[in-house]
């Protein structure tokens, strides 16, 4: 099944060609006059600048080709050689009904399938959250989905921060909090299988022996030596990092499964340790290890670098696995297990170094093929003051709090709109969740992942303007309209296209094909957020203008609930897509 610009393109590629005229690539484009024409091609223009000819004899002369194809309504020659084409009613018609029974609503599967990972979320173990792992979550999770839908093997893995400093920070705060401590024995246990602190402690623990790391040159030695030890294998020290991990992870399932973000694997940084050994050496094998004051690195400049990028380093002078060397470790552990032929970084555009260093070390082991490794970069999400949003307290974001915030503004928004009035309190609690989540995300994914946007939860919560509340409040009202016609005993039936609105909605649903390619390959959910706006427009105008219960005939009747709920279907998809989940009421 291709979408009508595939078909168009196939019709102006043939009339090209039987016109003699030798075209590498037909184009064919949405219209941007839709009052003139559904589709234009400006291929005549191409071809005519490469054999000095007129464009608009050209066009005029493929133009008279096509006329004769009967899913053309029209087609016209305008301004210095376009042509303009507008679709035939029927194959609206039909095209929407292949829609209607698509199972990927309208959109193409992947010619290959390929096992594809996602690395995205990225929190760490006691460290709060801050936007950065917010939007990761976000963006992560849609293009999981994505890539999911069209068919590749996807597995999304959390790649849990849970090996670095910030452990040797939290042993050495947990060795003078409890100087006692069993775990801080030396021997080979067995150790407490209590865990000795509660999440809450973690919350206090952390921030204070990082900010002392700061000023304490001492503390930040011992906290170093720590983090070597544990590293090496101290066995007190590996069963009270046990608890850590296991604490903060259960807090951040809980956090993550409330947001509609579900990873496959919580691997972490620390599942890479037991390959660091041998990585080191192999790579050492392969003199790629250079001696820098007592640490190993590897250099990745390449000729023609703008400019120098720092080498990666593998080793410190403490004998630590850094950032980085978890990275390269986890390509190798991914390889085994997984074999994916690409894996998706979604992290913070400000780590783009570290992965450009980390992908070039691993393309010099032969760790990874040419483009098997991407950075999906993303900006910031920022306060009204510009810079990356905070809490009122001033303190960094904590997921729970941002959804209950939320929540609560929903609510608000519920009760203004006079929705949800009658909804058991039960559901009215579950719709107001699920209007919070579409609120964040599509605010979040509405936007291009590159650019950076301001937090405004007045505007996200707003039922009005390009808003997830607003799309969510579409897609209940068509399902609303549906039981309606249920219960009068409507049913749906074939296609037909005679409105305007019919046609602009047949034009709007075969468009989705386009947007799931677009957010595949240019992996941006964004085109699929706009995609689900359009429609949504769209569905409205038509539901405006074509009485649907009340069309003037059954067989329009018919046609316009096979509309209706073929635009369900696929705006249900959309949101899906963006990891929002639509309410059946509201
Ligand atoms: N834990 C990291 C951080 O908070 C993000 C991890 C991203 N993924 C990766 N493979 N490095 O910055």
């Amino acid at each position: 099944m291709t979408d009508l610009k595939g078909r168009l393109t196939q019709a102006v590629a043939a009339a090209f060609a039987a016109e003699g005229l030798a075209l590498e690539r037909a184009a064919v484009s949405v219209s941007d006059r839709p009052d003139l024409a559904d589709f234009q091609s400006n291929s005549a223009l191409v071809i005519a600048k490469a054999a000095r000819a007129n464009p608009r004899e050209i066009a005029g002369r493929v133009a008279e080709r096509l006329a004769g194809d009967a899913d053309l309504a029209s087609v016209e020659v305008a301004g210095p050689g376009f042509v303009n084409l507008r679709v035939a009613d029927r194959l609206l018609a039909e095209r929407a009904m292949e829609v209607e029974a698509s199972r990927l609503a309208g959109a193409a599967p992947v010619a290959e399938p390929r096992r594809v990972m996602v690395d995205y979320g990225g929190p760490n173990v006691a460290k709060p959250m801050h936007v950065g792992h917010l939007r990761a979550s976000i963006i992560g999770e849609s293009i999981k989905r994505i890539f999911r839908f069209r068919g590749d093997e996807v597995l999304g893995d959390a790649h849990f921060g849970d090996w670095g400093f910030q452990m040797g920070l939290l042993i050495t705060a947990l060795a003078e909090r409890d100087s006692a401590s069993p775990f801080l024995a030396e021997g080979a246990g067995p150790f407490p299988a209590a865990s000795p602190v509660s999440l809450k402690d973690l919350e206090r623990l952390y921030p204070t022996a990082a900010a002392r790391a700061k000023s304490e040159p001492e503390f930040r030695e011992r906290a170093r030596r720590a983090t070597a030890e544990l590293q090496a294998g101290r066995p007190g020290y590996r069963a009270l990092w046990a608890h850590f991990v296991a604490v903060s992870r259960g807090a951040l399932q809980r956090e993550f499964h409330a947001l509609g973000v579900e990873f496959d694997l919580w691997k972490g940084e620390s599942d890479a340790d037991p390959l660091i050994a041998g990585m080191v050496d192999e790579l050492a094998g392969k003199g790629l290890l250079v001696e820098d004051q007592g640490a190993r690195i590897i250099r990745v400049v390449r000729e023609g670098d703008k400019r120098e990028l720092p080498p990666l380093l593998v080793v410190s002078s403490e004998g630590s696995a850094m950032y980085g060397t978890t990275d390269l470790a986890t390509i190798v552990d991914r390889r085994r297990s997984f074999d994916p032929a690409l894996i998706l970084y979604v992290v913070d555009q400000r780590q783009a170094d570290h992965f450009e260093q980390v992908f070039r070390a691993a393309g010099l082991a032969g760790y990874a093929a040419e483009g098997a490794l991407e950075h999906i970069g993303f900006g910031t999400m920022n306060g009204a003051d510009g810079k990356p949003f905070k809490t009122r307290e001033g303190g960094v974001l904590k997921l729970y709090d941002l959804i209950s915030m939320a929540t609560g503004k929903a609510r608000e928004r519920l009760h203004e709109a006079g929705l949800g009035a009658e909804l058991p309190t039960a559901e009215f609690e579950a719709t107001a969740h699920k209007v919070a989540i579409a609120a964040l995300k599509f605010a979040d994914l509405s936007n291009h992942r590159t650019t950076a946007y301001v937090f405004d939860l007045d505007r996200f919560t707003s039922f009005e303007g390009r808003t997830g509340p607003y799309l969510l409040y579409q897609a209940v009202r068509i399902k609303s309209l549906l039981r309606r016609a249920e219960a009068e005993g409507a049913a749906a039936g074939q296609i037909l296209v005679r409105d305007p609105a019919e046609r602009e909605l047949a034009l709007a649903l075969d468009a989705f094909a386009a947007a799931v390619q677009d957010a595949y390959d240019k992996r941006a959910p964004s085109f699929l957020a706009e995609h689900a706006y359009r429609l949504a427009q769209t569905f409205s105008r038509f539901y405006a203008a074509c009485p649907v219960l009340a069309a003037p005939d059954e067989a329009l009747r018919a046609s316009r609930l096979a509309f209706a709920r073929t635009t369900l279907k696929q705006l249900t998809c959309a949101l899906d897509l963006l990891g929002i989940e639509t309410p059946e009421r509201m």
